[in-house]
């Protein structure tokens, strides 16, 4: 079967995915007036539980600012970026603190929960995530790597919201000390990397008009 008679299996087509990704962009002037209906927000929070992680650890909390006078006070500290304010959601990445034993365990448990098995099966996948949280401090930086994991969910988030038709923008010009403060994740043992905002485009936005740009695809697809 050749590429071009062949049948996709997904529910949309190679094309419209390829298409709304590149209709996505980068926003920077969103509409205020326009809100994400709830069935389609429901979802895209789900992206965000839904995404993998490693070792399925999910070191991390997505806070929804949904309080106007919260996301006023996070303006300053994002570099007065608009779409703090004007998107019709915000979303802060959040990575837990210092992953150790205890979220291990929390783990197991729950799997065990969920799976319906005794923890004890799990035994040498936990003993293979002691051996990695342990090595925390020695050269391993294992807030690094639980900030790694909130990039994936970004990633998911970015490009669900594009097949669903919504406009984002990930922003990682803030004060992640500043919104550790503000959003009160300091004392509970989070903290913020960056933020997404959702909504839809402005029509004077003048970025959505620009040209994509991308290295050209046999500079960054290598063969071997
Ligand atoms: C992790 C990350 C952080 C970003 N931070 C900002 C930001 O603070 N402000 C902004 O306007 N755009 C930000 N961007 C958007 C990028 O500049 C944009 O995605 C890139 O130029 C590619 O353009 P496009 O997304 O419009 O295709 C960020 C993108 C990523 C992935």
């Amino acid at each position: 079967m050749t590429m071009s008679t062949q049948k996709h299996n997904g529910i949309i087509s190679p094309e419209v995915l390829l298409q709304q990704l590149r209709w996505r962009y980068a926003v920077k002037k969103f509409d205020v007036t326009r809100k994400i209906p709830a069935d389609i927000w429901h979802a895209l929070e789900k992206t965000l539980v839904l995404s993998p992680s490693s070792f399925g650890l999910q070191p991390w909390k997505f806070i929804v600012v949904q309080d106007p006078a919260l996301r006023e006070r996070l303006l300053p500290v994002s570099w007065k970026q608009s779409q703090i304010v004007d998107a019709s959601h915000l979303v802060a990445f959040a990575h837990k603190k210092d992953m150790n034993a205890h979220d291990v365990e929390r783990y197991v448990k729950h799997t065990a929960k969920v799976r319906e098995i005794p923890a004890e099966s799990l035994e040498g996948y936990k003993q293979l995530m002691l051996g990695f949280v342990g090595r925390a401090g020695k050269g391993f930086d294992i807030n690094d790597w639980a900030a790694r994991q909130l990039y994936i969910a970004l990633g998911n988030f970015l490009t669900a919201s594009a097949v669903l038709g919504i406009d984002t923008c990930p922003i990682e010009g803030i004060d992640p000390k500043q919104y550790d403060e503000i959003l009160g994740l300091d004392k509970q043992g989070y903290h913020v990397v960056f933020v997404a905002a959702a909504g839809y485009r402005s029509k004077e936005d003048a970025s959505a008009a620009h040209p994509k740009v991308r290295y050209a695809h046999e500079d960054v697809v290598e063969y071997r």
